[in-house]
């Protein structure tokens, strides 16, 4: 583990299950009444925005926040100097404001790479462009595990726009980690062309692969990133690939559903379906917080080579007010 957190394939299966473990220690903060920790006092933390976010921004403010540090939020956005340019002229001035750790989200695949070139401290990626989400990933094996427990030989069905979807990406590569059986179910439009080279399997049938699931992941169709027309209409799609009340039916009992956010209601999934008492979507955002202070956490939190090594010390169990 390097100090950054780039990509969810960065991580091996000890490091993600320490990051998991330290989320679960650290969410039972958000029960008492002082949700804070000293953990990063002193600490500098930038977010940097290019693309638009409602979750992932708040979360890892939130998480930065409840942890101590000082959080800068740059916009990025009306910048009308080109992207290179941009991200390497932003990086020195970070740089220059003593940033411990830099949260960015960016419209060009593998911005957060070249950035962790540019400036001394930790780099998170928030989402690069159709590549990878790692947190959210995190985030969505955390919330697994606490339903399902051990995700070993758990079935994960990643449904929709897979083609243009970072977190199906990083899903991918973290489920395998973790030793769960991925199938990404898309209309053939929608599946990356590579997608053979996955560690997962796929399929274009969603009713074929639902009753086998222990998980249902459905993804937004990504209407800014198309720049063509991926199927016939909103309708069609819906038919095929939306998951509704008839679909929900036929999973396990167990089963939960899940979905990054934000959703497209009556598209890829039914309102009836998101507001379901299977659905998890809520508990998503809520454990994204406790994730990414973990994250930040492990990344930031003192010594050299946090991830991997140590265990938690005593001050995580214990809030600054004192408060039980
Ligand atoms: C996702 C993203 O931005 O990649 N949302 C999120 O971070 N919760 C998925 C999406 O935009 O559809």
């Amino acid at each position: 583990m390097t100090r950054h957190l780039l990509s969810a394939a960065d991580l091996s299966r000890d490091d993600a299950v320490l990051i998991l473990d330290t989320a679960t220690e650290l969410a039972r903060l958000s029960d008492r009444p002082i949700k804070k920790l000293p953990t990063l006092r002193g600490r500098t933390i930038v977010n940097l925005f290019f693309e638009d976010s409602t979750r992932t921004r708040s979360s890892f403010e939130a998480a930065a926040k409840r942890l101590s540090a000082d959080v800068i939020n740059f916009s990025a956005k009306g910048s009308s100097v080109s992207k290179g340019e941009s991200l390497k002229d932003t990086a020195l001035t970070l740089e220059a404001m003593g940033a411990d750790g830099v949260v960015i989200r960016h419209e060009a695949s593998g911005a957060p790479h070249r950035l962790a070139g540019w400036i001394k401290g930790s780099v998170v990626n928030a989402g690069d462009g159709t590549h990878e989400h790692p947190t959210q990933a995190l985030l969505d094996a955390f919330t697994m595990r606490r339903h399902l427990g051990n995700l070993d030989g758990r079935r994960v069905a990643i449904v929709g726009d897979v083609l243009h979807s970072r977190v199906a990406r990083s899903n991918v590569l973290l489920l395998r980690t973790l030793g769960a059986d991925v199938t990404v179910v898309a209309p053939p439009t929608l599946l990356p062309v590579g997608i053979d080279g996955w560690s997962c399997a796929y399929s274009y049938d969603l009713d074929a692969v639902l009753p086998k699931t222990d998980v249902v992941m459905m993804l937004r169709v990504q209407r800014e990133r198309m720049n063509a027309s991926y199927f016939p209409n909103a309708r069609e799609y819906s038919r095929r690939y939306g998951l509704d009340a008839a679909r929900m039916a036929v999973l396990p009992d167990h089963a939960i559903v899940m979905h990054p956010g934000p959703m497209n209601r009556g598209m890829e999934i039914a309102a009836e379906v998101a507001d379901s008492a299977r659905s998890v979507i809520v508990e998503q955002v809520t454990n994204g917080v406790s994730v990414r202070m973990a994250v930040l956490y492990l990344l930031l939190g003192g010594s050299e080579s946090a991830i991997g090594v140590e265990p938690l010390p005593d001050e995580l169990t214990e809030t600054e007010g004192g408060a039980a």
